[in-house]
């Protein structure tokens, strides 16, 4: 179990045995192969991916293809014995994830980049403050994050792209999204139920953009959980209106403003029910960069490695996140209410808890 009262992983002190360094970089582009490991000076280069994982060098891989090609050589490199971190969305779907998960051996630490809001340091003390249980049972999840479109007609922002097995914005941004709720709620929720539509880019935009553009560009959910706690969920590029987003975990004592993205500074915020009435505290404020945001999972999973511990998202949470995302594809094409639980991907293990 993580130590609650350590920093969060950017500012973290590591023993001087932390030894970390890029020993082989693999692409199936030559080209692309040779500019990144000219740029991070790596020796080793590889056009295949069973040599490199035949590299005595290499200990842990980092699977960065796009979507279409995560399966092949995460289940290759945990067959080699290799620690895993795979980048995000994970899988195109869960029975994929099973797949990893059924190739990863004992002792093996095999992640997911969906953690990567969850190493900001507001994340970190939001984790504390619900493993406390100090604002009591949770009632309520809500996540809504709508986007306005580009500016002109022509600019593209969130749009389909080739080997993302059809995957839009749920895949792109929900992985984040339910890994980060559920993730600060300490995976104490159970998914029970969905009820969600998708929505593809509007005429206008149709119009002026290829037609291989038919991605979903807004999502929106409504998520039981056994303990009957729900989740709100709302995703939305192309909104016709002023940005707008929120991250709350309303309990019975009060509610946790959690941004995940804002500007300037996230700031997580406590309202608190007081007998003279709502308290508000600004518990803590992010300074992170971009590049200390991406290197977050990367250091949690390096960490996880050296204190042969779990990460903040294994394979198993990996594998909820995918299968209410399945959920929600299932359930915006079929018009009903989908079951999560009832997937055959869920462990008796999964379905035990609240
Ligand atoms: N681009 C970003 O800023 C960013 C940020 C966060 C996460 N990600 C995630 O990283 C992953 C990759 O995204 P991207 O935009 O860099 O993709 P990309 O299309 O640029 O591809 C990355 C590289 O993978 C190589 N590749 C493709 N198939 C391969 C195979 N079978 N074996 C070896 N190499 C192969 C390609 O040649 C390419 O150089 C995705 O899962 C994405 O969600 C990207």
């Amino acid at each position: 179990m993580r130590n609650n009262r350590q920093p969060p992983f950017q500012h973290r002190a590591r023993p001087a045995s932390f030894e970390l360094r890029w020993v082989a970089a693999c692409d199936i582009n030559p080209e692309a192969l040779k500019a990144r490991a000219d740029e991070f000076d790596i020796p080793g280069r590889y056009l295949s991916v069973n040599d490199l994982l035949s590299d005595p060098a290499v200990d842990a891989v980092v699977i960065a293809t796009p979507p279409s090609f995560h399966l092949e050589p995460t289940v290759a490199a945990l067959k080699a014995k290799k620690h895993v971190l795979v980048e995000k969305p994970i899988a195109l779907n869960a029975n994929e994830v099973q797949k990893m998960l059924d190739a990863r051996g004992a002792g093996m630490v095999a992640a997911c980049c969906s953690s990567r809001f969850r190493t900001t340091a507001t994340a970190h003390r939001a984790t504390e403050i619900m493993a406390s249980k100090k604002l009591g049972k949770i009632r309520r999840l809500v996540c809504t994050d709508l986007e306005p479109p580009p500016k002109k007609l022509n600019e593209t922002l969130y749009l389909y792209k080739p080997n993302w097995g059809g995957l839009g914005i749920l895949g792109e941004w929900g992985c984040y999204d339910l890994d980060y709720m559920l993730g600060i709620c300490g995976w104490s929720l159970t998914p029970r139920i969905v009820l969600a539509d998708i929505q593809k880019l509007q005429t206008i935009y149709a119009k002026k953009h290829p037609p291989c553009n038919d991605a979903e560009i807004q999502v929106s959910a409504k998520f039981r959980f056994r303990s009957g706690v729900t989740l709100d969920y709302r995703r939305a590029n192309y909104f016709a209106g002023e940005a707008r987003n929120e991250w709350t975990i309303e309990c019975e004592q009060g509610t946790l403003n959690l941004p995940m993205i804002g500007k300037p500074k996230p700031q997580l915020i406590v309202h608190r029910y007081t007998s003279s009435g709502i308290k508000k505290m600004i518990i803590e404020e992010d300074h992170n960069t971009l590049s200390m945001l991406l290197a977050g999972p990367v250091l949690d999973f390096i960490d996880a490695i050296f204190e042969n511990r779990a990460p903040l998202t294994d394979l198993k949470q990996a594998l909820i996140i995918q299968s209410m995302t399945d959920a929600v594809y299932d359930s915006a094409k079929s018009g009903q209410a989908v079951s999560v639980d009832n997937a055959k991907y869920f462990s008796s293990k999964s379905k035990s808890k609240q």
